[in-house]
């Protein structure tokens, strides 16, 4: 062995040589920190969610041959790469060298929002085209399937192939031959690195291997680190890990007469390519939707079957055709079957310490022998399955009688689990309904999951069990008909729906833009489709975020330590060993924030760390300073809290309704008489929906630096915040007590926010700076502190869970002419915004319809859950769907559709509201006119309606639902804003002004409004951000009115400007700028001007239930169609159609991503998104692994979105209206095509009942209501009868 061996590898075409490698670096940080390429993105550290997409190429010496493949760098040990070619985005292209095709398309098809993932897109669409460089829409598919579509929208008004610039693969970074080289020449051998607590070794040839292995029996044979390397998120940590490199023995190919054996080092990808001309169909089936791209070409096979992850899709499917394993040791080869002893690690079945597995056999399938591969996920791509199957069965030569049969099962057990007592039972039986009955009966005996059983979801899981054995059956019925029609009749044709997979065909979609007026000067830019200001910079990764500022000098890091309880007395906490650790410089508790940390946030008293009585588990406790990251954390974890538990513990809504547990009294509004109406009406329904929570799930996590300036108390605080100045006033110069002059704030951009980086950030962000002055109190030293994925979402709260119970008086023929309504939202252990998110929901509760009679009434809940707070729609998304729910009801009760009843209640032309502001909704029939027009709703209804009739299996559903979104903020004060725009004197103007660029695009559209005003071009004009420093007492960036009313402001100051010059620029007409600034300056003309705009004109009297809150609606349709299977409960989205009244749009493409993006977040709301909490109010669901937002492949297959032609809006900026929020509701019209689908299997079924579905409707909420003969025969458990393994709060 190598003793100290040195590391290298190139990044970028860079060589980098480690001689003192710490074998537990992995490459992102090592990018980030050590390189300073910071365009690759720490989203979540899991391999989850891509920010950190690099291109690995390796060049293999025997083969001759490159391969380029996608690798997440934050799963990539350095000491894995010896001998590779990293490539980032900085490598890719920049805007000092060249851009990239690649990065020049998705900047200018506007394919970027916040931007923070898009260089991860890059890189995977690059590595993509470095090995096809002509890809086919399938391998784009493939590439980017699984990537989390938070916001992206690509879209082109004009195709212009012209507009780009051409691939050209010559340009591209090659190879370097420094490394090809290497691989050719140098003696191979083992290397060793070792660090303080981790020695990593890698073999080079199988002896070496096996000596290794020897030597280390306990240490993991590492080869993606896909599994292994979760010790950084709580796996075990190992001293010693084994990592081969380039043993040609592990990537073996070998075809012979029975089958096919695989070495164990191939990656998955490498497998799926290898079998596709193998025809192995249900391997195939698997390898396309396991993981995503990254994580297939990482994996190997090998580490995935000896993993044995009680999910493995592989497993199954291996373990059911009979699969062998070979394996080698110091002692020679061996076969061992993999079966279900091997896969419950038992140890006579097992790999021997010392052995490693070298390959594996896979044997062909033989005639009259089928196999099959099933499973079922939150979300269709790159989300671990809640069950997965592998089936087989052998007949023999004809006659139809089982010979063999195996079944296993992922997803049920602690392992793969094998039905082969069932199997056993069934053998010599006939393949017929009476065997499928059976096999049913059996399956479920066999493999029973308790009530509690992890993961929760156990009747779907039981469900699942059978359903997809019953699929199995219809699929092997099938092929029989297909081998011997007279003897296997086959199935009934509306059956075979059940065999089919979802509708699956390519996307696409079309953006309508508004035509902007011919008579406008074509350099005027406003309405038109201006690229994001920061486009080229996001695809480059040239957009610099907070944690990508550079490490200071000195600077520290803290790491927040938190409550584990949800409501405990804290007897002790003991810091010395925590104190004890290298790098540890101070722990901040309550003590160092004395006279501080007591706060009143909308006048409930809190307190920034709490060390007496915790009431939510991820509540701050304490916070570790450390002089590295890595330090702190590790000492974070060494804190030792002793609790005392403390009753009640609420945790759920209904839980704190009968504990009376509320902040403060009800929220009520009252219109018309209720209970008058209900006396006059022909019938009365009432009901209720439940509403799960959603995570904010920005892509940058909660981030903040404090940089002391070392004279006058003054320090920058640079954080990923929407609200600077409540960060400089409110948190850090009140907990520091100085004045707020000597505190600024700064905000380059924010990688997403979404309404959850106001209240929490403001608490960090005050705790931040506190041990500034501890190691140097002179001078003071910097503090960063980044959350990590999962500490972020278990701190920081999201959307409010809601309960919504209604009680509605209609007419028979769906009028509805009284609504009483009480809503609850789990608010979580502390106030935040919680009420004000209950009285926004009640003023949009009539959403589009005009209720003659309506009271409302709502409640915040005070629970032990972390605090729940703003999030996109604020308190709308969870109204609007009550009433919607409440309406579908109503139109069962009635036998309309839905639509029908919609129609009939909407405002239509001027009326009131309830809280008595005039509306007009003329443009509100448009849209649901134009909708059903653009839909072709009527045409589709007829032809979802004879679909459903002939497939029992599948259905289809399509709704259409309108949208009325108030826009304002209740009070003139909170919409007032500021600007600030220079002109130097070679003419070029820097605006500034207090919005927050999150990803909407604000900058980009406020360089537009200054372009206008000054008659310049955009290119004249530049925004460097925002800060308190600039811009005082600026109000928080949210609310859709960011544009809006920044934008009145940039107006406003630069017709102060344009007055003051016009007397110079009449006198020199055809002048330039640069000649006005300094005719200007010469005449003492000030060239700075500030901009105002006080706010929009609005009140709310909560007295008398009346009021003028908002200042305009914006108007809107959706119509969604979906096909759900109603075995599995899986769901596709198949088209939807969004019109929009938008007013003047500013800039269409940003508008329609802005429309987009918050539809499929309403979309992942509505169907998947899904928090789970534990019985005792630990949040399970921390990270894209449990935690499934929407993929590029949930996006519908068509998505349209249209507006309305331009209509006046006078008090507006130039007649625009804000987008950011209405979309997110649009997204329930997916929610109701899902209940419009179920209720149409129901009926089928005989099952024309009321049906109550809640949301987020799942697939286990699918397939648990679309009733039958499985449902009905899995055992139920007795509620009581156990503790379950999660809670619906
Ligand atoms: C984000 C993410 C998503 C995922 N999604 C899915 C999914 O949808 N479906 C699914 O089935 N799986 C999924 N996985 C799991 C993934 O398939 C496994 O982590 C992966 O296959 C493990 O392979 P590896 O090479 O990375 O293993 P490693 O982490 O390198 O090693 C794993 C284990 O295998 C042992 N090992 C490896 N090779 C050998 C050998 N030759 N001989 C003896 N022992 C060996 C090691 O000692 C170690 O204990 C996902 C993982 C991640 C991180
Ligand atoms: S940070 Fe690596 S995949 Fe999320």
């Amino acid at each position: 062995m190598d003793g100290a061996a040195e590391l290298v590898f190139c990044v970028n075409g860079r060589k980098v040589i480690e001689k003192n490698v710490d074998p537990e670096t992995m490459l992102l940080p090592y990018l980030r920190k050590k390189l300073q390429l910071t365009g690759t993105k720490y989203g979540c550290g899991g391999g989850g969610c891509g920010a950190c997409t690099v291109m690995i190429s390796r060049y293999n010496p025997i083969t001759k041959r490159i391969r380029h493949y996608p690798a997440n760098a934050c799963l990539l040990p350095i000491c894995s790469l010896h001998g590779a070619a990293v490539t980032t985005v900085e490598g890719v292209g920049s805007t000092k060298a060249r851009i990239h095709p690649v990065q020049e398309r998705i900047a200018k098809c506007h394919g970027t929002q916040c931007g923070f993932c898009t260089p991860g897109m890059v890189m995977s669409i690059y590595t993509l085209l470095r090995n096809h460089p002509e890809p086919t829409l399938d391998q784009l598919t493939d590439a980017l399937g699984g990537r989390l579509y938070v916001c992206v929208c690509f879209s082109k008004d004009d195709d212009d192939e012209e507009e780009f610039l051409p691939l050209d693969p010559t340009q591209e970074l090659i190879f370097p031959p420094e490394l090809m080289i290497m691989a050719e020449k140098q003696p191979q051998r083992t290397r060793v690195f070792v660090g303080d607590r981790m020695t990593w070794i890698s073999p080079v040839t199988l002896k070496e291997l096996l000596e290794a292995k020897v030597k280390y029996p306990q240490a993991p044979i590492v080869m993606g680190n896909t599994s292994v390397g979760m010790w950084n998120s709580g796996g075990a940590f190992h001293p010693v890990i084994i990592s081969p490199e380039c043993i040609e023995e592990l990537s073996v190919v070998n075809h012979a007469d029975d089958g096919l054996t695989l070495g164990a080092g191939l990656s998955l990808a490498q497998v799926k390519e290898i079998l596709k001309t193998q025809t192995y169909h249900a391997l195939l089936k698997h390898l396309g939707t396991l993981a995503g791209c990254q994580i297939r070409n990482m994996a190997s096979l090998g580490g995935h079957i000896v993993s044995r992850h009680l999910d493995s899709d592989l497993n199954p499917l291996l373990a059911v055709g009979n699969c062998t394993l070979n394996l080698l040791s110091k002692e020679g080869e061996r076969q061992i079957p993999l079966n279900e002893q091997f896969l419950t690690k038992c140890p006579s079945a097992d790999l021997k310490p010392g052995e490693i597995l070298v390959s594996v056999n896979i044997p062909y399938s033989r005639k009259w022998e089928f196999v099959s591969a099933f499973r079922q996920a939150q979300r269709q791509q790159n989300a671990l399955a809640i069950v997965n199957s592998g089936m087989r069965v052998f007949f023999g030569e004809g006659g139809g009688i089982i010979r063999e049969l195996s079944i296993a099962y992922g997803g049920v057990g602690p392992t793969t689990i094998c039905a082969k007592n069932s199997c056993q039972k069934l053998i010599g039986r006939p393949w017929n309904e009476e065997m499928l009955d059976a096999a049913c009966r059996l399956i479920l005996d066999e493999v029973s999951l308790p009530g509690w059983a992890p993961g929760g979801k156990v009747e779907f899981k039981r469900t699942l069990l059978i359903s997809f054995f019953f699929k199995f059956y219809l699929k092997v019925s099938q092929i029989l008909k297909t081998m011997d029609p007279v003897r296997y009749p086959g199935l009934a044709d509306k059956y075979e729906s059940a065999l089919e997979d979802l509708h699956s065909r390519n996307h696409w979609g079309t953006s309508k833009y508004q035509d902007v007026d011919p008579k406008q000067l074509p350099q005027d830019p406003i309405g038109r489709p201006i690229m994001h200001l920061s486009g080229i910079k996001h695809t480059t990764g040239e957009a610099i975020y907070c944690d990508d500022m550079p490490v200071l000098d000195g600077e520290l890091f803290l790491a927040f330590v938190t409550s584990s309880r949800a409501h405990a007395e804290i007897v002790s906490i003991d810091l010395s060993e925590a104190l004890s650790l290298p790098g540890v410089v101070d722990i901040v508790t309550e003590e160092d924030l004395r006279g501080v940390n007591s706060f009143g946030l909308f006048g409930e008293p809190e307190k920034l760390l709490e060390t007496q009585e915790v009431s939510c588990v991820g509540q701050l406790v304490c916070a570790v300073v450390a002089d590295s990251e890595v330090q702190a954390k590790r000492a974070a974890k060494r804190v030792k809290i002793v609790y005392q538990d403390l009753e009640p513990v609420i945790l759920t809504i209904e839980e704190a309704i009968r504990h009376h547990s509320f902040f403060q009294g009800e929220r009520k509004l009252e219109y018309g008489n209720v209970d008058e109406a209900f006396k006059v009406v022909d019938q009365i329904l009432e009901g209720e929906i439940h509403m799960g929570g959603q995570e904010h799930f920005y892509m940058e996590t909660q981030s903040m630096l404090a940089v002391p300036k070392g004279e006058d108390q003054e320090m920058d605080v640079y954080v990923s915040s929407q609200f600077p100045k409540y960060i400089q006033v409110t948190w850090v110069a009140a907990t520091l007590k100085v004045p707020a002059n000597k505190i600024m704030c700064h905000v380059k951009r924010v990688g997403g926010a979404f309404g959850g980086k106001v209240t929490k950030t403001g608490i960090m962000a005050a705790i931040t700076p506190s041990p500034v002055g501890v190691t140097c109190p002179s001078h003071g030293c910097p503090v960063r502190c980044i959350l990590e994925r999962g500490e972020d979402m278990l701190i920081t709260g999201g959307r409010h869970p809601y309960l919504g119970k209604y009680k509605a008086g209609f007419m028979n023929d769906g009028r509805i002419l009284a609504l009483d309504v009480e809503h609850y939202c789990n608010g979580g252990s502390t106030l935040d915004e919680s009420l004000f998110v209950i009285e926004i929901g009640l003023l949009k509760v009539d959403n589009a319809y005009k209720f003659p009679n309506l009271r409302f009434r709502g409640w915040a809940c005070r629970t032990n859950l972390p605090s729940n707070t703003a999030l996109r729609g604020f308190g709308f998304p969870q109204s609007g769907l009550i009433t919607e729910n409440c309406i579908t009801e109503v139109a069962a009760k009635c036998g309309l559709s839905p639509e029908k009843v919609r129609m009939m209640n909407m405002y239509k032309e001027i009326d009131q509201t309830p809280y008595k502001q005039e509306i007009d909704a003329t443009n509100l029939i448009q849209c649901w006119k134009e909708c059903m027009a653009t839909s072709s709703y009527s045409l589709r209804k007829v032809a979802v309606e004879k679909f459903n009739s002939e497939n029992y299996w599948k259905k289809k559903g399509l709704a259409m639902v309108p949208l009325k979104f108030p826009v304002g903020v209740l009070s003139t004060a909170a919409a007032q804003a500021a600007a600030l725009v220079h002109i130097y004197l070679d003419g070029s103007v820097l605006v500034t002004h207090g919005g927050i660029e999150m990803g909407q695009g604000v900058h980009t559209k406020m360089i537009q409004v200054a372009s206008r005003e000054l008659r310049m071009p955009m290119s004249n004009v530049h925004l460097r951000g925002t800060s308190t420093e600039t811009v005082p007492n600026a109000n928080v960036s949210g609310g859709s009115l960011v544009a809006d009313l920044n934008g009145l402001a940039v107006k406003d100051a630069c017709q102060t400007l344009l007055k003051r010059l016009e007397p110079i620029i009449s006198k020199n007409p055809k002048g330039t700028w640069k000649d006005w600034a300094q005719a200007a300056f010469d005449e003492s003309i000030s060239l700075s001007a500030t901009g105002y705009f006080r706010g929009y004109e609005s009140h709310m009297n909560w007295e008398t239930g009346e009021g003028h809150p908002f200042e305009y609606f914006v108007f809107g349709a959706a119509c969604s169609e979906v096909e759900i299977d109603c075995l599995t409960g899986a769901h596709k989205n198949i088209r939807t159609d969004i019109v929009m009244d938008i007013g003047h749009s500013i800039n269409p493409a940003l508008d329609v991503g802005q429309i987009e993006g918050a539809f499929i977040q309403g979309m992942g709301l509505y169907t998947i998104e899904e928090l789970k909490y534990s019985p005792q109010g630990v949040l399970y669901t921390r990270g894209p692994d449990q935690y499934k937002i929407p993929a590029v492949s949930d996006v519908p297959t068509e998505l349209h979105v249209s507006f309305l032609p331009p209509s006046q809006n006078s008090n507006t900026l130039y007649s625009s209206k804000g987008l950011g929020e209405p979309g997110v509701f649009l997204g329930c019209s997916v929610f109701f095509a899902i209940h419009d689908a179920v209720r149409a299997a129901r009926q089928e079924r005989g099952l024309l009942g009321p049906l109550k579905l809640d949301s987020p409707l799942t697939p286990e909420k699918i397939r648990m209501a679309c009733e039958d003969k499985f449902t009905k025969m899995i055992p139920r458990d007795e509620p009581g009868s156990y503790v379950p393994w999660n809670i619906p709060v």
